[in-house]
């Protein structure tokens, strides 16, 4: 079997960042600091379970100790937002992490609020929101979105001038995705169109996409006709179809049809296996960037 050489192995780089924190979470360990990570999940979404499962068994495989806080899905914002200032004044905590989603019952944008900005390693706290628009990285930047920017750093692909199309503008991946490109910095510089269910002729911004993001949540939306070749395509997008033949009764796939895309694509994330990965090790990166910043002499 011939390797296809245009993949970008979002596992093996995010293999090469847990190696840097895991040398980081060492050297914390060795002044006497034990990096910790806290997660709260509300409610029993089957995606958050298996979601904070892996990120649980990753902190362990570092060294960081965590806590996981599950709560009933009729928890009450009032409570949440208890739990999240206990969690704000616990000196073990470097690191907190609410599971999106929540409750409908629940304002999740006042929960994230609530989330002392140096512990906001997922960076949707309006400070660290804002730090991110300014320019100023300082702040936490979102997981997804900060594991999309490694991920294109690392594979080679030239940002600075190029266009690049992000299809879909929600808080955790698209508005961050474009903040992060159109910094006049290095690694950045892009011209950045962001697209999204009011855009007209949608397929004529892909198509002049150099680096194309599709971050939707449309199975398989991006086809072959939509990107123009030789392109970068980073498929953020995790998606249940109905699957007989799958023992679940589904299966996960990503925003761009993979299949028919993949051999016009200059560089392409398979998924799994592109950004999934890489949005863990962002946020384990991020803990151990915490826990530093607190504890620094
Ligand atoms: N749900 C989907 N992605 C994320 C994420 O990056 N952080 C949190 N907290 N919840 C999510």
């Amino acid at each position: 079997m011939t390797t296809p050489t245009n993949l970008i192995d979002g596992r093996a780089i995010a293999e090469e960042i847990h190696r840097e924190t895991a040398a980081g979470v060492a050297e914390l360990q060795q002044r006497g600091v034990q990096p910790g990570l806290a997660f709260v999940r509300v409610g029993e979404d089957p995606a958050s379970q298996v979601y904070v499962g892996m990120k649980e068994r990753m902190s362990a495989r570092l060294g960081l100790w965590t806590e996981t806080r599950v709560l009933p899905e009729q928890t009450s914002e009032a409570e949440l937002l208890e739990l999240v200032g206990r969690l704000n004044a616990d000196p073990r905590v470097h690191g907190i992490l609410v599971q999106a989603p929540l409750p409908r019952h629940i304002n999740a944008a006042k929960i994230y609020a609530a989330v002392a900005p140096a512990k906001d390693v997922d960076g949707f706290n309006p400070v660290n929101v804002g730090k991110l628009m300014l320019g100023d990285t300082d702040g936490f930047v979102p997981c997804t979105p900060a594991g999309v920017h490694e991920l294109l750093i690392r594979s080679g692909v030239p940002i600075e001038s190029a266009e690049v199309v992000i299809l879909g503008r929600g808080n955790i991946v698209g508005k961050p995705m474009a903040a992060l490109l159109i910094q006049k910095a290095r690694h950045a510089n892009a011209t950045v169109t962001v697209c999204h269910s009011a855009t007209r002729d949608l397929a004529a911004h892909c198509r002049r996409a150099d680096i194309l993001i599709a971050a939707m949540g449309v199975a398989g939306f991006v086809k072959a006709d939509m990107v123009k070749p030789g392109a970068t395509v980073i498929d953020v997008g995790v998606n249940r179809v109905a699957d007989p033949a799958a023992k679940s009764g589904y299966r996960l796939v990503g925003d761009v049809d993979f299949a028919r895309v993949q051999p016009l694509a200059g560089r392409i994330t398979p998924n799994p296996g592109g950004v999934g990965p890489m949005t863990i090790a962002m946020l384990m990166h991020n803990t151990a960037r915490a826990a530093a910043h607190a504890t620094a002499g």
